[in-house]
């Protein structure tokens, strides 16, 4: 197992700030290299601080809005994670619509994740049939993904023992999460470590011991965090706070 790269930051308010520093590094190289930027957010309550401070220093034009993960609702629902980041981001960053990629969270799900798929595809001009190669990697690569960590471990939208954290032959994948939340769609385990680059966003106490776990091993049904330490050296970066620091 690499070890971890974990930056440990004061507060959430240093973690916002950090974030929105790689974030603007990681998009600028992208561009200069590739001439694009292809970025996925998460929702969740953790990174709407650095999409407010990212977007204050206005959004760099060639960068293209993905999502990790949405819950199946509504865009107008205060549930939804496009809601989100349209209000975080996309509006005070005048982004437009042409280059913003949502989940269709209020339609099939199965439907909207394999269209999601497509996109994702096209965008990255890789053939649908190829999407994976044989050793499980995903050809097709964002050039940024900004996760989180739920209490119980989550990341995106793989749910512990649902079993999605081991669908590594799809890109995008729809999750029951089960305790009564809503349905979800959500990149796949080969989408979010075949990334160039990972931030995984963690602050506050009440993410210390699943931290803790995600950076032990054990199984990933149980802790699908855990799935960072597949990823290659050097993409990944853990950015907590003190709270959160086992
Ligand atoms: C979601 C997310 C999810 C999130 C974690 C952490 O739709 O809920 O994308 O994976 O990153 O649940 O959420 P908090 O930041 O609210 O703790």
């Amino acid at each position: 197992m690499t070890p971890p790269n974990i930056e440990v930051l004061e507060d959430p308010s240093a973690v916002a700030n950090r974030t929105v520093e790689l974030m603007r590094e990681t998009i600028a190289r992208a561009i200069a290299e590739r001439g694009k930027a292809l970025v996925a957010l998460s929702g969740g309550s953790t990174p709407g601080e650095s999409y407010r401070r990212y977007a204050a220093g206005g959004a760099q034009t060639e960068a293209l809005w993905y999502f990790v993960d949405e819950r199946c609702v509504s865009p107008t629902s205060d549930r939804s994670n496009y809601g989100a980041a349209r209000a975080d981001l996309f509006l005070p960053g005048k982004i437009p619509d042409s280059r913003i990629f949502r989940m269709e969270g209020e339609r099939d799900a199965r439907r909207a994740a394999r269209d999601y798929a497509r996109a994702l595809c096209k965008a990255a001009g890789i053939d649908e049939a190829t999407a994976i190669d044989e050793h499980g990697r995903a050809r097709v690569k964002l050039d940024l993904v900004i996760a989180g960590m739920g209490a119980d471990g989550h990341t995106a939208s793989l749910f512990p023992g649902t079993g999605a954290v081991q669908r590594n032959h799809e890109l995008v994948t729809v999750v029951e999460p089960g305790s009564g939340l809503e349905q979800r769609i959500t990149l796949t385990p080969p989408m979010l470590i075949g990334a160039r680059r990972v931030l995984v966003l963690v602050t506050g106490e009440s993410k210390r011991s699943p931290l803790a776990l995600a950076l032990s091993e054990g199984s990933e049904d149980e802790i699908p965090s855990r799935l960072y330490q597949r990823a290659e050296s050097g993409v990944v970066t853990w950015l907590i706070d003190q709270a959160a620091k086992p």
